[in-house]
């Protein structure tokens, strides 16, 4: 039985009175949900999160860390120094992330090693742009994601992992893959982790879906068979529509 988990991405946004603010207004409201709830702070804001949502279900997670535990990396910030923080998840390789900041598939899978060797959960981000999709490349192009995103992952370190499905096109642009496009390639996904672990393993991990999810096509995307949540950017920024996602 799989847990589903929404995950705000809060990406570049917020002051540390906004983030307080923000956890103070849903945290009541979200407390009933069986899904698993967690906010994506940029790292000025874990500490004041992390002291906002003591005592409540709502759990943190940083947006990017370095492989390394510590070293002359000018500007970064590494697993210790997160964990030191409470930090349980941190979204790795997320596109934007790829696509402006220069992560490959070899660094996200640094990170993930790394992350695992200090109990931090992977969000590992996998997904195509339009130009792929078009071309009929989507499945190819994930698959060889995963498989090098999980290059030395043992067996029984995989359910830890939450893969985010996140198709390019689709993150901040308000065109959804429709919920059928998700199950699909989520589908597909999770065949790859069969392929890599087995029968046992493979149903235990959870696959989110990323893309201008919104309140008003949670519960389409959420009734899917093979989706397990999801991970939002826009929409996770208010509270009101935030509460909407959880409570879907
Ligand atoms: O991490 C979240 C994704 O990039 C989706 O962002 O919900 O604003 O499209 P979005």
């Amino acid at each position: 039985m799989r847990i589903p988990i929404i995950a705000g991405n809060w990406k570049m946004h917020k002051t540390a009175a906004e983030s307080v603010e923000f956890v103070e207004s849903i945290k009541d409201q979200v407390k009933g949900t069986d899904v698993e709830v967690v906010i994506c702070a940029p790292y000025t804001l874990i500490h004041s999160v992390k002291e906002a949502i003591q005592g409540t279900n709502i759990k943190l997670a940083a947006q990017n860390m370095h492989w390394e535990d510590q070293g002359a990396y000018t500007g970064e910030v590494s697993p210790i120094m997160l964990k030191e923080l409470g930090v349980e998840y941190c979204i790795i390789g997320h596109s934007e992330r790829r696509q402006y900041f220069n992560e490959t598939d070899e660094t996200v899978n640094k990170k993930v090693l790394a992350a695992l060797k200090h109990n931090i959960k992977p969000i590992v981000c996998v997904g195509e742009t339009l130009e792929q999709r078009e071309n009929g490349e989507t499945d190819a192009l994930v698959k060889a994601q995963v498989v090098k995103a999980f290059a030395g992952v043992p067996a029984e370190r995989v359910a830890e992992i939450v893969i985010a499905y996140e198709p390019i096109w689709a993150i901040g642009t308000g065109k959804t893959a429709t919920a059928e496009q998700a199950n699909e390639v989520i589908y597909n996904i999770r065949e790859v982790i069969r392929d890599l672990y087995g029968e046992e393993i493979y149903t235990e991990i959870r696959i989110q879906y990323g893309g201008s999810v919104k309140p008003s096509n949670i519960e389409e995307i959420m009734n899917q068979e093979d989706i397990d949540g999801a991970l939002v950017g826009g929409a996770s920024l208010k509270p009101d529509d935030f509460v909407g996602l959880v409570n879907f």
